[in-house]
């Protein structure tokens, strides 16, 4: 299959190159391809003539997107706008990579694709004004929603919980801030595997289970060998941030679940991560 990758640099555009080796692949990245110029875009893609473009780009610093959301719409919205635009003209199947934070966290159960999004900040916003380029422009579209991405050589919540614990030794992690760590291998594989099929729409696609901030720390600790290091449980009101991220986020796979696309437990991906990772492991901390 001929696939456009939009930030090929990240890391799930890395997951995806891993995964989509079978595949021909161009990898489309900054400074040559950046998707706000829509006429840069197409000249990336011009010669290829891709059957589907996968859209991994974003700006995807959550506190940066509030305090500079002109840039957050200008790459999420305006951005994936032009990947669609860019779609529509190559006859291209679109996949728009999304976020868990187009919910607004107030729910009792994990959120599925049935749910109606109501962000509460400017992430989730310019994300789900993502998401509405792209019904508005395609009818051949997979969105793609995800949550607590992380990947080998990311800066994720990973790298930083083991930074802190070997800076300061103990940490305060928040209990009140729920979702769905996801490996973004494991999210690669399932979207090779939809693009392979016909079944168009919207999708939750996240490492099965969820657990909160504190838990998800404290298993990090524990597979790479910190787990001796004190962690106080803390609630969000005392993490103080500029972003205000919805509490309760998980994500239901149930689209994917009917068509027989299911990713493992998070706890399992996680070790499978970390046996991936010898760099990162302790000896010495229990
Ligand atoms: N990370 C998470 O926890 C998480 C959770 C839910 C959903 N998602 C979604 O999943 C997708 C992948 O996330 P990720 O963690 O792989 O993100 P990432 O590691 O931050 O990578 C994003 C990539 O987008 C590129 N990019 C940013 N602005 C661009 C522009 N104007 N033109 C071209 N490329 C641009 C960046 O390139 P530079 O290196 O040049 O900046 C970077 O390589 C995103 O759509 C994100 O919204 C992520």
């Amino acid at each position: 299959m001929r696939i456009a990758l939009t930030g090929s640099k990240g890391q799930l555009g890395r997951a995806l190159l891993e995964v989509l080796k079978e595949d021909e692949v161009l990898p489309l990245a900054r400074p040559e391809c950046d998707i706000t110029q829509l006429e840069s875009l197409k000249a990336c893609l011009e010669k290829f003539k891709p059957e589907v473009i996968i859209h991994a780009a974003a700006f995807t610093d959550v506190d940066g997107c509030e305090l500079d959301p002109e840039k957050a719409y200008a790459v999420n919205a305006l951005g994936t706008r032009n990947v669609a635009v860019a779609a529509l003209e190559s006859g291209a199947v679109m996949v728009y990579v999304s976020t868990n934070e187009v919910f607004d966290g107030t729910a009792s159960e994990p959120y599925w694709e049935f749910d109606r999004p109501n962000p509460v900040g400017v992430y989730g916003r310019s994300k789900l004004a993502g998401e509405q380029f792209v019904r508005e422009i395609l009818s051949r579209f997979f969105i793609v929603r995800t949550a607590w991405l992380y990947y080998h050589g990311g800066n994720n919540f990973i790298t930083k919980i083991i930074r802190a614990a070997d800076e300061r030794g103990s940490l305060r992690v928040v209990t009140d801030e729920v979702s769905n760590p996801t490996y973004a291998l494991d999210l690669a594989v399932a979207i090779s595997k939809l693009i392979r099929t016909n079944f168009y729409g919207t999708y939750h696609f996240t490492n099965s289970g969820y657990c909160s901030r504190y838990d998800f720390a404290k298993l990090i600790l524990e597979l790479s060998g910190r787990g001796n290091v004190p962690v106080e449980p803390i609630t969000s009101k005392e993490w103080v941030r500029v972003a205000k991220p919805p509490l309760f986020t998980p994500l239901r796979n149930f689209a994917g679940a009917q068509i027989g696309i299911t990713l493992r437990p998070w706890e399992e991906a996680l070790k499978a991560f970390f046996q991936r990772e010898p760099g990162l492991m302790r000896s010495d901390g229990g």
